[in-house]
């Protein structure tokens, strides 16, 4: 029998990120999250994971000077995007792109430990450029280039709108790329890191957990909680349309989690900023809808919202576009997914489990002129 979805199998060791499931609490190389969610930056995050230590003030500088160096996109990239554009999904477009960016990468074919440390830094830096500038053409507007001025999150809302965004704004977007930035062996981190244990290379492996985040399952459930709560449309008629959706067998996107048994530690500071920015905003009514879903599916099926479930009010409130909210997912999981296939490669194993076979045994090869014979009687 095997560990279906390879529950509880350990299938890699990591100084990254750890879990505790039954207590709901995370780590990011020891630091727990709610003392990051607070006090750390997203920046501050990406030195952390691909130091294991946490930078100094001159180190943190060098770092954001070179992740502002490498905002802009090559014009191979600029160029394909208005294609793009036109053509593709979100999620698409960002697999696309990182797949295309390897044929103009200074280190393109260059595998060594320094070169990817390059490429990892440059993947991070130009993740939101991209997504931005596919908006900016998809929407006929002028693309907006990065203000070298604003840090990650900040610019991020700039290259979307065009307008500097309120410092609480940035302040509240960073803070969820800080929580949504590595969380151990997800399934998206496990594809990056199965196909860096082949030796392919990084861009590659990131393709691939773009791939895999895109799913309604993993990363594609903010976008959906989204439209479950704009279905929803008001508090009062939480309860019915949570109580039809169950009795259908439908899952609610943003509920349950394969390893947290108790509240996911993230959704903690999510729900809080969802109120929070509601409020100033003066535009309470998605976290009020979102507190009755939460309080529906937790009295019917005893689950607990995970990540994406308040990020999806959060980012609607910070005018993200909603098939944009997958995309930021991954802008943030750039820093972990990076930092895994890097580790990977450090210790490396090829992955391969093993499967179980169910299927006939001892069959005997009948020529096709006697199967079709057969079939005709
Ligand atoms: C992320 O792994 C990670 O760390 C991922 C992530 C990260 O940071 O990388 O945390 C980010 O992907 C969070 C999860 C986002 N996905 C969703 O919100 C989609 C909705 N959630 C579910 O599909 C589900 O909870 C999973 C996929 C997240 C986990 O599923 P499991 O562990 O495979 O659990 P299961 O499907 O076996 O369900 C167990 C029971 C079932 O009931 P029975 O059929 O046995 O009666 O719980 C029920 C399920 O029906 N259930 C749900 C449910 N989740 C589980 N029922 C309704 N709605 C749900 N959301």
């Amino acid at each position: 029998m095997t560990d279906k979805g390879l529950e509880e199998v350990v299938a890699a060791s990591t100084r990254l990120s750890d879990v505790d499931g039954r207590a709901g609490r995370l780590w990011y190389v020891g630091y727990d999250i709610h003392e990051l969610a607070a006090r750390s930056t997203f920046e501050e995050g990406v030195y952390l994971l691909h130091n294991l230590r946490l930078p100094t003030e001159a180190e943190l500088e060098e770092l954001n000077e070179r992740l502002v160096g490498e905002r802009e996109v090559s014009r191979f990239l600029a160029e394909l995007m208005p294609t793009l554009a036109q053509q593709t999904s979100p999620m698409s477009m960002l697999r696309t792109s990182v797949s295309a960016a390897s044929a103009y990468d200074p280190d393109g074919w260059d595998d060594s430990p320094e070169a990817n440390e390059r490429k990892a830094m440059r993947l991070i830096a130009k993740t939101p450029t991209l997504i931005a500038m596919y908006h900016r053409m998809r929407t006929g507007q002028e693309v907006v280039p990065p203000n070298a001025k604003l840090p990650h999150a900040a610019n991020f809302l700039y290259m979307l709108s065009g307008q500097e965004p309120e410092q609480e704004d940035a302040a509240a977007l960073d803070t969820t790329l800080v929580l949504y930035a590595d969380h151990t062996m997800n399934a998206s981190t496990f594809t990056a890191r199965v196909i860096a244990s082949t030796l392919a290379d990084m861009f590659s492996a990131i393709t691939g957990a773009i791939a895999a985040l895109k799913g309604p399952l993993h990363g594609g459930a903010n976008e959906e909680a989204m439209k479950m709560l704009e279905e929803v449309g008001a508090p009062e008629r939480a309860e019915a349309y949570v109580k039809a959706k169950l009795a259908r067998h439908e899952r609610i996107m943003g509920f349950g989690h394969r390893v947290y048994k108790t509240e996911d530690p993230r959704a903690t500071h999510l729900r809080r900023l969802s109120q929070e920015i509601g409020e100033r905003k003066g535009d309470p009514r998605w976290f009020e809808i979102s507190a009755e879903i939460e309080r529906v599916v937790g009295e019917e099926k005893g689950l607990h919202p995970n990540v994406d479930f308040y990020a999806a009010s959060v980012y609607h409130l910070l005018g993200i576009p909603h098939d944009l909210m997958t995309p930021v997912f991954a802008l943030a999981r750039m820093s972990g997914w990076t930092a895994h296939v890097r580790e990977q490669y450090a210790d490396n194993r090829l992955i391969r489990p093993e499967s179980e076979y169910i299927g006939p045994r001892n069959q005997r090869y009948v020529p096709i002129e006697e199967r079709s014979a057969q079939a005709a009687r």
